[in-house]
C-alpha cells in the first residue's frame, strides 16, 4: 500500500478519526501535518469512546508510531492532559508518539488574543484554542518552535520579545490585563521538561522510514473549506488543511505520497460562521443535528447541517488530488422520505458549477437540487454494499456519477463493525 493522506472534503467533522482508525491497520506511522487542539476526532472502540485533539488517531492502535508533525501548532498543557487521558485509560504512549522540534508552540497570550478577537471583529466562531495567533506568529517570524522551549536561553529572549509586543497589544488594542514574564516562562519551563522525551526530527525520522518502505498515513484535520487557501476565506482555519499540507507539514516530498483518500459526510455540516449555501431549515436542521449527533467534539457547540453539497466536494477532490472517497454517516439519513442533492449555485442569473471564490456571490447564491428518494429503512446494522436498500444504493451512485470519484468505503455508525466496502 502507498503512503496515504486521508482528510476532510468538507467543512471538518466528517468522521476522519473513525476512518483513520480504520486504515491504521494497514500503515506503520500516523502522522498530524497542520492544525492544533482545535481538532477533535473521535474513534469508537466497543464500547469506549475516545476523543483525540493533538494526537493522532493511530495511537490507539499498539506499535503504531504517532507523529505531530512541524505543521501542527502545539498546546503543551492541552497535550499532557491528552497524554494523561490516554494513559489513565491503558493506551501506552511513551516510545510511540514523537513530536517535531520544528512545530510552534501556543501561549497563553494566543488563546486570549484568539478570544478577544473574536469578541472586537466580525466573529469568525473559531475555537478559542489560540490557533490563529499562532500561526500568525508562525509566518510573522516570531512564533516560538519546540525546540526554542526546550532551550532555556532561547526560550528567555523570545518569549521576552513576545511579551513585550504580546502586552503592549492586549493593553492597548482591548484594555486587557498582560502575562508575567517569570510566570510563563517557568509554567513552559515545566512543559518543557515533561514533553522533552517526545521531541526529536521527525522530518528525518518519516525520511528514513519511508527508505526502510514503512507505510504512513498522514491525518487531516478540519476539512478542506476550512483552509486557509482553497476554504470560505476568511472563514476558515489558518493552516493548509489540504493534501499539499500533509508534505510542508511533515517536511515528507510530495513523491513519497501515493493516495489521497476524502472522508465525506452523506450531507453537510459546519461549525462557526461562514456560508454554508445548502443549510437545511429549521426542522430538518433539529431532525439532523439530533439523529447525527451532531454537536463539536472539542467545543459542544451545535454543528450546522445541511443538504448534501457536490459543488463543494467536487472543489475538494480537484484541490487535493482526491483518488478515492469514503461516504460517512450514511444511517444518519435513513429516516427521510426524500434527500436532496445539491449539484450547482445560481447567482444574479448565472449558474455555477465550479466553487466560486467571491464571498459574496458564496453568501448570496441558491443552491440547486436534484431530489432522489429516501430508503426508510434502518441501515446501521447492514454489513455490505449489497445488502443496502436500493434507494441508499442509488443515493450513493448518484453522489459517485456527480463526483466522478470511487466510493471505497461506507460507514453506517461509529463503531468499526460498521463499515463496509463498496465492492464487497
Ligand atoms: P472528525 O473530526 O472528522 O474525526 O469527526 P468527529 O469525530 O468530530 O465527528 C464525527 C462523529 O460522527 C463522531 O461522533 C463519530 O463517532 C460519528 N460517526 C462517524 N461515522 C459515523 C457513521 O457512519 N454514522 C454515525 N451515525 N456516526 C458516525
Ligand atoms: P476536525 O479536525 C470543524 C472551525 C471553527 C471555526 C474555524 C476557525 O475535528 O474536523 P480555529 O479555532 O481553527 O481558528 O477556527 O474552523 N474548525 C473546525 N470545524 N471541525 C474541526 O476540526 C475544526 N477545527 C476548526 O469552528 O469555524
Ligand atoms: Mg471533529
Amino acid at each position: 500500500m502507498a503512503n496515504i493522506v486521508i482528510l476532510g472534503a468538507q467543512w471538518g467533522d466528517e468522521g476522519k478519526g473513525k476512518v483513520i482508525d480504520i486504515f491504521t491497520q494497514k500503515v506503520d506511522y500516523v502522522v498530524r501535518y497542520q492544525g492544533g487542539n482545535n481538532a477533535g476526532h473521535t474513534v469508537v472502540i466497543d464500547d469506549d469512546e475516545f476523543i483525540l485533539h493533538l494526537i493522532p488517531s493511530g495511537i490507539l492502535h499498539k506499535r503504531k508510531i504517532c507523529v505531530i508533525g512541524n505543521g501542527v501548532v502545539v498546546d503543551p498543557r492541552a497535550l499532557l492532559d491528552e497524554i494523561s487521558m490516554l494513559k489513565k485509560r491503558g493506551i501506552k504512549v511513551d516510545g510511540r508518539l514523537l513530536i517535531s522540534e520544528s512545530a510552534h508552540v501556543i501561549f497563553p497570550y494566543h488563546k486570549r488574543l484568539d478570544e478577544l478577537k473574536e469578541q472586537k471583529r466580525k466573529k469568525i466562531g473559531t475555537t478559542k484554542k489560540g490557533i490563529g495567533p499562532c500561526y500568525a506568529d508562525k509566518v510573522a517570524r516570531s512564533g516560538i518552535r519546540v525546540a526554542d522551549l526546550l532551550d532555556e536561553a532561547v526560550l528567555k529572549e523570545k518569549l521576552t520579545a513576545n511579551l513585550d509586543e504580546k502586552n503592549a497589544i492586549l493593553d492597548k488594542t482591548y484594555g486587557a490585563q498582560g502575562y508575567s514574564f517569570d510566570e510563563l516562562y517557568n509554567e513552559y519551563r515545566g512543559y518543557a521538561e515533561e514533553i522533552k522525551k517526545y521531541v526529536c526530527n521527525t522530518t528525518v525520522v518519516l525520511n528514513d522510514a519511508i527508505k526502510k518502505r514503512k507505510k504512513i498515513l498522514f491525518e487531516g484535520a478540519q476539512g478542506t473549506l476550512l483552509d486557509v487557501d482553497h476554504g470560505t476565506y476568511p472563514f476558515v482555519t489558518s493552516s493548509n488543511s489540504t493534501a499539499g499540507g500533509a508534505s510542508t507539514g511533515t517536511g515528507v516530498g510530495p513523491t513519497a505520497i501515493g493516495k489521497v483518500i476524502g472522508v465525506v459526510k452523506a450531507y453537510t455540516t459546519r461549525v462557526g460562521e461562514g456560508p454554508f449555501p445548502t443549510e437545511f431549515t429549521k426542522d430538518l436542521m433539529e431532525r439532523i443535528r439530533r439523529k447525527g449527533k451532531e454537536f463539536g467534539a472539542t467545543t459542544g457547540r451545535p454543528r450546522r447541517c445541511g443538504h448534501f453539497d457536490s459543488v463543494i466536494v467536487k472543489h475538494s477532490i480537484m484541490v487535493n488530488g482526491i483518488d478515492e472517497i469514503v461516504v460517512t454517516k450514511l444511517d444518519v439519513l435513513d429516516d427521510l422520505d426524500s434527500i436532496k442533492i445539491c449539484t450547482a449555485y445560481k447567482f444574479e442569473g448565472k449558474t455555477y458549477t465550479d466553487f466560486p471564490t467571491n464571498s459574496r456571490v458564496l453568501a448570496g447564491c441558491e443552491p440547486v437540487y436534484e431530489e432522489v428518494p429516501g430508503w426508510k429503512e434502518d441501515t446501521t446494522k447492514v454489513t455490505s454494499y449489497l445488502k443496502l436498500p436500493k434507494n441508499a444504493k442509488n443515493y450513493l451512485k448518484r453522489i459517485q456519477n456527480l463526483l466522478k470519484t470511487r466510493i471505497v468505503l461506507i460507514s453506517v455508525g461509529c463503531e468499526r463493525k460498521q463499515t463496509f466496502s463498496k465492492d464487497a
